[in-house]
């Protein structure tokens, strides 16, 4: 990975000046802007073209930071303490005092947050004086972008600045979760949910289905390439591209290996990029082969049912 920190500096910059600047995380590309402004914040939604009513993740450096914001308790302290800096997302109550623009919470009185692990993303919040609300740096609906050049393709040149921080570790989004009352998982995400239940010993509500509106920008076509996906498919049609995660004895040109021997957290970083790829090759559909649902494959299963809905 390139070590690109004479650039932080362009990034505060922008910022500084109520723009949206393209940073990476170990989990997707994030759309950046000072969460506390409602210029710089509205920004972000026009860029994405995204409904006003989707409230965004505020990115901060430390704890002290973000008390700044929201209330924390003790099972936000658990997991803090097991998974951070990492892919998880804590919904949270927001504090009165919070300075956090209205744009980013759609005047709720909860605030999603994260503390992504990333070295650039950590040194950038370190020196800025304010969180950053970032989304996906991606088109709503479309797939996210997991390196500078996805997020260039997005958003061309209105984009005022991309930190290239290499392609994302994880490649795809954090889990969510909310700690408003029992804690209760809002999306998967880059961290296995077997690992979260274990800290709740079990006791943790878990009620997402693929085609349920649990947050606003859960709903169906979601991380969708805008080509057709078929699931748990055995073999191509002819004309298909065909996703794969187990090594086959003939190579053709339409398979696209996620990974070769089922490492399904390889296949998580290559899924976006795959996605990305077949849709530049212009195929007009795509079929998956069954990934077990098991670890970062519930996760993935997860993209892609919401990426096949109409
Ligand atoms: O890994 C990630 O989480 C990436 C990186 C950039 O941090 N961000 C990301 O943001 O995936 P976005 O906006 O694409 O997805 C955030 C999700 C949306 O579905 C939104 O509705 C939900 O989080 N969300 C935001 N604030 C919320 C809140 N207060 N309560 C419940 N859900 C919330
Ligand atoms: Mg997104």
């Amino acid at each position: 990975m390139k070590k690109d920190l004479s650039n932080i500096k362009k990034s505060e910059f922008y910022l500084n000046k109520n723009e949206c600047v393209g940073i990476p995380t170990e989990t997707v590309y994030g759309l950046a802007a000072n969460a506390y402004s409602n210029e710089a914040t509205a920004k972000i939604f026009k860029l994405k073209k995204r409904s006003k009513k989707n409230p965004l993740i505020v990115h901060y450096y430390s704890i002290k930071d973000l008390k700044r914001d929201c209330e924390i308790n003790s099972n936000f302290e658990k997991l803090y303490k097991i998974f951070c800096p990492g892919p998880i997302t804590f919904v949270l109550k927001l504090k009165k005092k919070s300075k956090i623009s209205k744009n980013v919470t759609n005047m709720k009185r909860t605030l999603a947050v994260r503390f992504p692990k990333h070295y650039l993303a950590r040194k950038l919040l370190k020196n800025i004086s304010y969180p950053l609300a970032a989304p996906s740096a991606n088109i709503s609906s479309k797939v996210s972008a997991v390196c500078r050049s996805d997020v260039a393709e997005e958003f061309g040149n209105k984009v005022k600045y991309i930190l290239d921080g290499g392609t994302s570790k994880i490649g795809l989004e954090s889990t969510i979760v909310s700690l408003i009352n029992k804690p209760e998982i809002l999306r998967l995400g880059g961290i296995e949910l077997s690992k979260i239940k274990k800290v709740f010993k079990n006791k943790i509500n878990f009620k997402i289905k693929s085609t349920k509106t649990v947050v606003p920008g859960q709903g169906a076509l979601h991380y969708s390439p805008g080509i057709k996906i078929r699931l748990n498919a055995r073999n191509p049609k002819i004309h298909e591209a065909f996703i794969l995660i187990k090594k086959r004895k003939i190579n053709v040109k339409n398979y696209f290996y996620l990974t070769k021997n089922n490492n399904l957290k390889e296949a998580g970083k290559n899924l976006y990029k795959t996605l990305r790829m077949i849709k530049k090759l212009k195929y007009k559909s795509i079929s998956v082969e069954k990934i077990p649902n098991i670890g970062i494959g519930q996760t993935i299963n997860d993209r892609l049912i919401r990426a096949s809905k109409k």
